[in-house]
């Protein structure tokens, strides 16, 4: 009989801070109750899992070659391959994946499951070694030059406070969330796919305007005068306007200013729109419709964009048609 683990990686919501964590900049994510569980049996040669969610069984030597079960291995067989030839175990793993989180919603289910699956083949070390470990296996396995923050607020969340990241420095801080506000989640009803989104390109045209004029992390907006390319500009404008967007969240927490936390949620939405296009006129429509109901002070798609949940804020007992999310503790293994 091998050793016998159980292991839970939330999913994550970010509040603040999108598409700046790849240019070294402030983040303000906290992990959810919604995540993945992996549980089985570690040993032998071969990693076997079960997916309740998903359907179906997949096995892969611990090189991730996928090896035949049926004639049809199922869809995501592909991509657990990939992630075990990146996380390179010493020892196999059989055992059964569930989990509820909605994939392609920016909830960070691929960081979630990756997480748990490293977790659950024996990684040990800190959770910012676990986050990078994840990072990189992700990168490898999905194609996807994702930043740190999602696996490492996935690794390390705290209950009832949201994790201040400096993407540059990588140093964590928690900020507790006052107890009277309220984050709800409502579907926008569309999926995306990060591999097939512009994503990719957004890092790459980020990454040119810092070739230009230095680290986005620390330009100012008086800075954008160097850059000649206008939709440079626009990238850089939504880097560096997002940054100073973080600060200002915090000390709206600190101040218990809901107001003033509501219009930077709203501040971070136009910029998503119009400086850094990862919506879309029907997203945009529907954040707007969320920002209309009653009681809500800001809302914004959260996550990566292109699709997903819309992130809504409002003082807490406020009924609104979504989830009620609450900023919960990182990955465990039991
Ligand atoms: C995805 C990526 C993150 C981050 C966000 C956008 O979730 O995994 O690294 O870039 O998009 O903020």
């Amino acid at each position: 009989m091998g050793e016998r683990v159980a292991v839970f990686a939330p999913g994550r919501v970010n509040l603040i801070g999108e598409h700046v964590d790849y240019a070294g900049g402030l983040v303000l994510p906290m992990a959810i109750g919604l995540g993945t569980t992996v549980t089985g049996e570690r040993g032998g040669e071969f990693v076997e899992l079960r997916s309740t969610a998903l359907g179906g069984v997949a096995r892969v030597t611990l090189q991730g070659q996928l090896l035949p079960l049926s004639d049809r291995p199922p869809a995501w067989a592909a991509h657990l391959a990939g992630l075990v030839a990146a996380l390179a175990p010493a020892r196999g793993f059989r055992g059964v994946i569930s989990g509820d989180l909605p994939v392609g919603a920016g909830l960070s289910s691929s960081a979630s499951l990756a997480v748990a699956l490293a977790l659950a083949l024996g990684f040990s070390g800190t959770p910012l070694e676990l986050a990078r470990h994840v990072m990189a296996a992700e990168a490898a396995a999905l194609g996807v030059p994702c930043g740190l923050m999602d696996p490492l607020v996935v690794a390390s969340g705290r209950a009832g406070q949201a994790l201040l990241i400096d993407c540059d420095s990588e140093h964590c801080a928690p900020v507790p969330l006052p107890q009277d506000w309220a984050f709800q989640l409502i579907d926008s009803g569309v999926r995306r796919d990060l591999g097939r989104s512009e994503y990719a390109l957004r890092r790459h045209e980020v990454e040119r305007a810092c070739r230009r004029i230095g680290p986005l992390a620390r330009a100012s907006l008086a800075d954008l005068e160097r850059l000649d390319e206008p939709l440079l500009v626009r990238r850089a404008r939504h880097v560096i306007s997002e940054i100073a967007r973080v600060r200002a969240f915090v000390k709206a927490l600190e101040a218990r200013d809901l107001g003033a936390a509501g219009a930077l949620l709203d501040g971070c939405a136009a910029s998503l729109s119009e400086d850094f296009f990862v919506s879309s006129p029907a997203l945009d429509a529907c954040v707007a419709n969320v920002r209309s109901l009653p009681g809500v002070v800001g809302a914004r798609l959260t996550g990566a964009g292109f699709g997903g949940f819309v992130l809504a804020l409002a003082r807490r007992g406020v009924v609104l048609p979504g989830i009620a999310v609450e900023a919960g503790d990182g990955a465990c293994v039991r």
